[in-house]
């Protein structure tokens, strides 16, 4: 497929949601790997398996389930995909943000996107929760940007701002939450690189250096699309590794995922929270 996915194929997606559920979200939540817990508590749902909607790319990766769930949380009418799709598993830019074009087309206005990240700033430990208050493009820097190709103009300019990527109204609704339940809310920038290899020594320092704190392999350009279409978002890194600047440690997936376990329950209170405070 190309990376262009026109109006008339987001719509056909939809539509078939649509057919099957009259819900009206009013946010979208996406989650990231090992953090799938939360579409678990997800009441009154309806299951949409990716593998049903016509074009929709499939996550092929261990710890995602492929699927919309759609139904109420905290008393919120809630869109969460449960399992998000990568760039590095082959499929395009347009493809991996598709989603949230759907969102869009849904009329969500809200859009809360989890990962698991590298830790990157030193004081970051395995299990912190980190808010992302800006991300660094290095994906679009080398000319991997989503929005690339025929605008749509019923969604968006062609140039849109990017000054406020993360909302700075959740994420201080977010800080409340921590604090009022007694979790340490780390803050900080996110770098978005396409994967799939962990990242070099190297890398790393480059990344320190240039003003990252957390490093992943997702989110940015599905924040690109939805601030093109004026979604307001809350990101949340759950950190499960710690960068490994001189080379000392080696970093497997099957820790991201053990990871999960300890930030989710601290995510989902946050998430939580946020959406009652909204
Ligand atoms: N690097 C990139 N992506 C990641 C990492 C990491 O160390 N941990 C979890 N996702």
């Amino acid at each position: 497929m190309q990376n262009f996915i026109s109006l008339v194929k987001i719509d056909e997606i939809v539509q078939k949601i649509k057919n099957q559920t009259a819900l009206q979200p009013v946010v979208g939540i996406i989650l990231g790997s090992g953090l799938n817990g939360l579409a678990d508590s997800v009441q009154n749902a309806v299951y949409i398996a990716y593998s049903d909607l016509p074009n929709f790319p499939v996550s092929t990766v261990h710890g995602h389930v492929g699927r919309f769930v759609i139904g109420e949380l905290e008393g919120k009418p809630v869109l969460v995909m449960q399992g998000r799709i990568h760039y590095y598993e082959g499929y395009t830019m347009g493809e991996i943000t598709l989603p949230v074009r759907v969102m869009q087309r849904l009329g969500i206005p809200t859009m809360i996107v989890t990962n698991a990240a590298g830790g990157v700033h030193p004081d970051f430990n395995p299990g912190d929760v980190m808010l992302i208050t800006d991300q660094i493009n290095l994906m679009g820097m080398s000319g991997l940007n989503p929005l690339m190709g025929p605008n749509l103009d019923e969604i968006g300019p062609r140039f849109p701002d990017m000054s406020q990527p993360y909302d700075r109204a959740l994420g201080d609704i977010a800080r409340k939450v921590a604090k009022e339940s007694g979790i340490t809310l780390r803050e900080g920038i996110y770098v978005g690189l396409s994967g799939p290899s962990f990242e070099s020594p190297a890398d790393l320092r480059f990344l320190r250096l240039a003003g990252a704190d957390a490093v992943g392999m997702s989110t940015v350009p599905e924040v690109i699309v939805a601030r093109h279409g004026g979604m307001r978002v809350l990101g949340l890194s759950g950190i499960s590794n710690k960068a490994n600047l001189d080379g000392s440690t080696i970093t497997t997936h099957e820790e991201v995922i053990e990871a999960g376990k300890v930030i989710t329950p601290k995510a989902e209170k946050i998430i939580r929270g946020v959406l009652r405070g909204m």
